[in-house]
């Protein structure tokens, strides 16, 4: 069964605490934390990320799924790794060459979290195979990063499908998770072209039952 991450990008701050009990007793699988600088993305999210990280470590077990989106990886991987996230994921892009790439995979590993990275649409997953041994998962972006609430890029879905082929030919055992855009008419296209996890966040927050609305798309799929 796929599992859900909710992106927390679009909750309305007033009832952020109602909002994120909510979603827990939803039974989301984890909470997609989307952290964004205002250089790697026009958009700066990182202090509301923070206080919602600092409440969620504080009343839940949920594990945190940290999606950065920044151009100074190393402060931001320091920065949440205080909260002892499940996972957090950097992006191919803002990383300048692979050895640089290989330090803040090892930096995040060091510190008892998993690792994932991240790629934009217009980036061929040829590009990150060499990675792919040492990391747990990969993001694949199936709309430009920066916003929740826009639509699905359709050829992203075979990225999705190559990426997994050359998981399985060479037997990597990495995740394949998709973010932006999702709901339940594209999730199982998705499942099917080989995502275990999606990240999902109008499609749920926007709903007024955050439990039904879980409960169908983990069905779907
Ligand atoms: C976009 C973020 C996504 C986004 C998902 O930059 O990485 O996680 O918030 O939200 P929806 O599901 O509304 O596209
Ligand atoms: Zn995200």
């Amino acid at each position: 069964m796929v599992e859900i991450s909710t992106s927390i990008l679009s909750i309305k701050k007033e009832n952020a605490i109602k909002t994120l009990y909510n979603l827990e007793t939803a039974k989301t699988d984890y909470f997609h934390i989307d952290v964004m600088d205002g250089k790697f993305v026009p958009n700066n999210t990182n202090d509301v990320m923070l206080e919602y990280c600092e409440y969620l470590s504080s009343i839940t077990n949920v594990p945190l799924d940290v999606h950065l989106m920044v151009e100074d990886v190393e402060q931001y991987i320091k920065s949440y790794l205080v909260f002892e996230p499940n996972i957090i994921t950097i992006h191919f892009e803002a990383v300048k060459n692979k050895e640089k790439l290989k330090e803040y995979v090892d930096l995040i590993k060091q510190n008892n979290c998993k690792v994932g990275i991240s790629i934009k649409p217009d980036t061929k997953v040829e590009e990150i195979y060499e990675i792919l041994p040492y990391i747990h998962m990969v993001l694949v972006m199936t709309v430009e990063p920066g916003k929740g609430g826009q639509k699905l890029i359709p050829e992203t879905i075979e990225k999705i499908k190559t990426l997994k082929k050359y998981l399985d030919d060479n037997g990597l055992e990495v995740d394949i998770e998709a973010d932006g855009g999702i709901n339940s008419q594209n999730l199982k296209t998705l499942v099917d072209a080989g995502c275990n996890i999606v990240a999902i966040g109008t499609a749920i927050t926007d709903s007024n039952d955050y439990k039904s609305e879980i409960q169908k798309l983990k069905e779907l799929a």
